[in-house]
């Protein structure tokens, strides 16, 4: 792990938006720059109320913009309002290979126990970045937590893209690289007995993208699914791409949620990353995850 201090103070110094009061919600920052908790919400009443313009809903769109990933506990919701929750925020995305729970295809199934032979999300990522437009964020109802363990660990892409060197910046502008779904997803659901499909989605994207809503850029690269950088020679993109995946892994950009049953996270795939502890063996963790599309990066 590269370190980031410096005689001179931290070279990566977070500048905080200037934030307005919540008037609807609570908000409990994890840490000064990735993740807070969200109180005061009721989710099944909040989407079983009309769809019409909504104080609370704004400021959970806001608090999510300026948090990354927020954290509701205790929502003791049903399929439907998890869906219809996700929906609040746009259109929902089908996963290309995960298998869902019960009949709707956008209710992703999450689940490991002492049978799996692996659990999801177990490095980090960003959520299927190898689609064209990968999902702008992802709803995760964890149901069944183990005693201990199974926490998921975000990190801000906005800080990693911030603390990099100014040459640095300079290099990767412009740059795009290929994120690549079949060397992950060919096979990897077959214990859910879920056939292969003929292929699954890649796609060129920057290596560093603006955020659609903030304007800010945020580091687009990760273990999961990013192949190479285009354009330069192979063994300069692996190097590239393996000091941007571990500098992007420094515990400076991360929070760490723990999770209690009936919790939700909700992140902003577009300037974080995750990745799911399986520490939890022989225990169960079980739950859906909802995810909304995005548009494609640029
Ligand atoms: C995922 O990558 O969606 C799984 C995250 C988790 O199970 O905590």
């Amino acid at each position: 792990m590269s370190s980031l201090a410096g005689k001179d103070g931290p070279r990566y110094r977070h500048v905080a938006d200037e934030a307005a009061p919540y008037e609807t919600i609570g908000v409990d920052k994890l840490t000064p720059i990735i993740g807070a908790e969200i109180t005061g919400v009721d989710i099944g009443r909040l989407v079983s109320e009309e769809a019409r313009p909504n104080r609370q809903m704004d400021e959970i769109h806001r608090a999510l913009a300026e948090n990354l990933v927020i954290f509701f506990r205790d929502q003791r919701i049903t399929a439907a309002q998890h869906l219809a929750f996700g929906r609040r925020f746009g259109e929902l995305h089908v996963h290309p290979a995960a298998p869902n729970e019960g009949d709707d295809p956008a209710l992703m199934k999450i689940h490991a126990d002492k049978d799996s032979p692996r659990a999801n999300g177990e490095g980090w990522h960003s959520d299927v970045s190898c689609d064209p437009e990968p999902p702008m964020g992802s709803i995760l109802h964890i149901k069944q937590c183990p005693p201990h363990g199974g926490d998921t660990l975000f990190a801000s892409m906005y800080a990693a893209y911030e603390a990099l060197s100014e040459r640095m910046k300079a290099y990767l502008d412009g740059l795009t690289a290929l994120h690549d779904g079949e060397p992950i997803y060919r096979g990897l659901y077959a214990n859910f007995g879920v056939a292969d499909k003929p292929a699954y989605p890649r796609a060129e994207h920057p290596v560093v993208r603006t955020h659609p809503v903030t304007g800010k850029k945020a580091l687009y690269v990760n273990r999961g699914f990013t192949r190479h950088i285009i354009g330069v020679p192979r063994d300069e993109s692996d190097a590239m791409l393996a000091y941007l995946y571990q500098h992007a892994e420094n515990p400076l950009f991360q929070c760490r949620f723990r999770w209690t049953e009936n919790a939700i996270a909700f992140w902003d795939n577009r300037c974080t990353q995750h990745r799911a502890m399986w520490d939890y063996w022989p225990h169960t963790r079980t739950g859906t995850r909802v995810t909304v599309k995005g548009d494609r990066p640029v």
